[in-house]
């Protein structure tokens, strides 16, 4: 009986040891834990001989309580390995490997009496650990007040970030070594609710790279019941600390056991691809909970939308009244503007136009009533979510839609008065029900009321969960707008299609916009947490079409737009643009009727934050495949092998590529497109405008067309 006296013996060795160390499955990581002589509990992580995170304290801040931060000792250790595929209801790839060794340090606070665990997950491409707190007796209800996770870089990383900032992540990137980050030099003109908190603060998911050639993200998973984390930089000491956003009397998080922490996760490679490809974050959420998820359609999309941030054009509002209170106005009164979006007649048009190309869903923005004064006047009674404008003929246009096959998409702008979302919600789903809707894009404008909540505490946290779950149990899908940016929920609310969270294309209608390397940097930073209701496919590209003395433009070329479809993933792809620009060029407009939004496969070939991505994906159960590249402000020659492909077999190549002249700002619309054969074997010299882009799409070729055309 040798075997139990040696797992004695191992057991009181692990539980004198004051330090533990787990390796990844293939190896490539190393992670420490260790306890200091303050009882401090500390990590530190390593990759192919490299070091990642320096020995990093952990712990926690409470309210009226003493610290969960020293005079720990560790009680026990227990290590696990989990190896298990499993299939996403929609994603980038048809299976998922969840291939894991995990720790759990059993830590005692025995002054306090007290226990805490740490659970440590180490995957092939990262980290990700949790705090978790059991039911006891001297832990019941807590408040933090801080949350002190460190991440104890190695140097002066270069950064890709935005400003730490309680409401908003609607800005563009600022890329400087982690010394020279200051949040007050950030333009937030045109974000509605902006702020930073510090001037060394900066939001999370932090894309860095590293000296040496390393790429590395730190983000967080499954963010439940909880606030998001950001993170504050030692500009000397190049060490990152948790930075909780506050509610309204400044706690960070209120706890009652058993509950544990949203994961803090640290992603690492040394190729930049592999960062993009991670699964980490959706491996650490939970698995679906919707039972049946048979009313989840990724789709792609259009709607009376762009019309409203385009100059001159459309309007969400009814009328020009600028003072309305809910219920004393009387609509059928009020003078109609003929601008108005919603309008029966030019919803019909949409209705007509996405029938007729093939596009599943018709967002209808301002088709209720309160759009005359919903922004900037911090006022709770907005909107009902139940009461069309007089000129929305919402049953006629519910059926004449499903009459062609098309749905319409319900629009909630909350205009972020969330108690009052939160009163009107069950009867806002009845209507929809009543009428067919299987989809709403939500909206968070403005400051939240209650007020002095911020969009990303743990009050609106738990908000925007709840309204996930509860249009699950009504089976409906959601694109929220302004929430809190995603942390991999979708696994387990696959109803929840897409997100904005960050600065979409809206802004290069109506500010200075988005400049070109804005799209190569959102897959290496929010993309990293969920998809993103970008809104591609803009084809009038400046905005003195509509305006001459307007000087705003969209800050990429035409082809760029249809490489977005590809290169910002997404299960929800909206063609933004007028239904009356496609038609002027509907060459170019049949990538965005023939791209998918579901996928089999997804090779991400190559990529450089700030720089450039180029990615291969393959339609959901079938043998087409779709790529998309794109650039920053420079141009670039694309080298792209195609040995993605099945093997000896030819595919039709419908390459959609930047005219040998254009160029972002002086020729953004200038494209050219053509067909080719290609198989495994060929290479694709492609060059890019400055902020220029390509989008191919490759069908396996039948015979005529072997015969027909050209061999690359
Ligand atoms: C901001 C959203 O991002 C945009 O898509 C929407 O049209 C407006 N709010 C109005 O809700
Ligand atoms: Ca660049």
């Amino acid at each position: 009986m040798k075997k139990p006296t040696l797992f004695i013996i191992a057991l009181f060795i692990s539980m004198l040891s004051m330090s533990e160390n787990l390796f990844s499955p293939d190896k490539n990581f190393q992670l420490n834990f260790s306890i200091n002589n303050e009882g401090i509990a500390q990590y530190a992580l390593v990759y192919k001989t490299k070091t990642v995170i320096k020995t990093s304290n952990l712990g926690l801040e409470l309210k009226n309580d003493p610290a969960l931060i020293k005079g720990f000792t560790i009680q026990k250790t227990e290590v696990n390995t989990v190896d298990e595929s499993w299939k996403p209801i929609w994603g980038e790839v048809k299976e998922i490997r969840n291939n894991y060794n995990e720790l759990l340090v059993f830590l005692e606070q025995k002054t306090e009496k007290r226990w805490m665990k740490i659970r440590f997950r180490l995957f092939n491409d990262g980290l990700g650990f949790r705090y978790e707190f059991e039911k006891q007796p001297n832990l019941n209800y807590f408040r933090i007040t801080d949350e002190k996770t460190q991440f104890a870089l190695t140097g002066d990383h270069t950064t890709f970030w935005i400003p730490g900032d309680y409401d908003t992540n609607e800005y563009t990137y600022t890329t400087t070594k982690l010394s020279e980050v200051d949040a007050s030099k950030v333009d937030g003109t045109g974000i509605g609710t902006h702020g930073y908190f510090a001037k060394n603060a900066v939001q999370s998911p932090l894309m860095m790279k590293t000296a040496e050639g390393l790429y590395i993200s730190i983000f967080e998973a499954a963010l439940v019941d909880y606030s998001a984390m950001q993170l504050l930089i030692d500009q000397k000491n190049f060490v990152l600390t948790s930075a909780l956003v506050p509610d309204a009397v400044g706690t960070k998080a209120y706890m009652q056991t058993p509950q544990h922490t949203p994961w803090r996760t640290v992603i690492v490679s040394d190729k930049a691809t592999d960062i993009l490809a991670s699964k980490t974050i959706l491996n650490l959420n939970e698995p679906s909970k919707i039972a049946d998820p048979g009313f989840i359609k990724p789709q792609k999309m259009i709607g009376i939308w762009w019309g409203m941030h385009v100059p001159n054009t459309m309007s969400w509002n009814y009328s020009h009244s600028p003072n309305i209170k809910l219920k004393d106005t009387d609509w059928n009164a009020l003078t109609p503007l003929p601008q108005h979006g919603a309008k029966t007649e030019n919803v019909k048009r949409y209705i007509d136009f996405a029938a007729a190309h093939g596009f599943a869903g018709v967002l209808v923005e301002g088709w209720n009533v309160g759009w005359e004064d919903w922004a900037g006047n911090w006022k709770e009674e907005v909107f009902d979510f139940i009461t069309p404008y007089p000129d929305f003929d919402i049953k006629y246009l519910n059926e004449y839609a499903h009459s062609k096959g098309v749905k319409l998409i319900m629009h909630h702008e909350t205009s972020a008065s969330v108690t009052n979302y939160e009163r009107r919600i069950d009867k806002a789903i009845d209507l929809m029900k009543q009428y067919g809707y299987d989809a709403v894009k939500t909206g968070y404008v403005g400051w939240i009321i209650p007020r002095g909540e911020h969009h990303d505490g743990q009050w609106m946290v738990n908000h925007y969960n709840r309204v996930v779950e509860k249009f699950a149990n009504n089976k409906i899908m959601v694109d929220a707008h302004e929430p809190v940016r995603p942390t991999g929920l979708h696994r387990t609310y696959p109803n929840l299609l897409a997100c904005e969270a960050a600065r979409g294309n809206e802004f290069n209608a109506w500010s200075a916009g988005n400049p070109p390397e804005h799209e190569t940097i959102l897959p290496f930073t929010r993309l990293m947490g969920g998809p993103m209701d970008y809104t591609p496919g803009i084809f009038e590209i400046k905005m003195s079409y509509y305006d001459p003395k307007n000087t705003n433009q969209v800050h990429t070329t035409l082809a760029k737009q249809l490489a977005l479809y590809i290169t910002m993933y997404s299960p929800l792809q909206m063609a933004a643009d007028l239904p009356e620009n496609y038609e002027k060029r509907m060459d170019a407009f049949q990538f965005i009727k023939d791209v998918a939004v579901d996928w089999d496969d997804t090779k991400y070939l190559e990529a450089e934050p700030g720089d450039y991505m180029t990615v291969a994906r393959k339609q959901k159960n079938s043998d087409n495949w779709f790529v998309g590249g794109i650039t920053d402000e420079n141009s670039r020659i694309a080298l792209l092998p195609f040995s993605f492909l099945d093997e000896k077999t030819w595919y039709v190549a419908t390459i959609y590529a930047d005219a040998a002249d254009a160029d972002w700002k002086a020729n953004p619309m200038a494209y050219k497109i053509s067909k080719m054969l290609v198989n495994s074997k060929s290479i694709l010299k492609q060059k890019l405008a400055c902020g220029g882009g390509f989008a191919i799409s490759l069908k396996k070729a039948g015979k005529d067309e072997i015969k027909a055309l050209k061999k690359l």
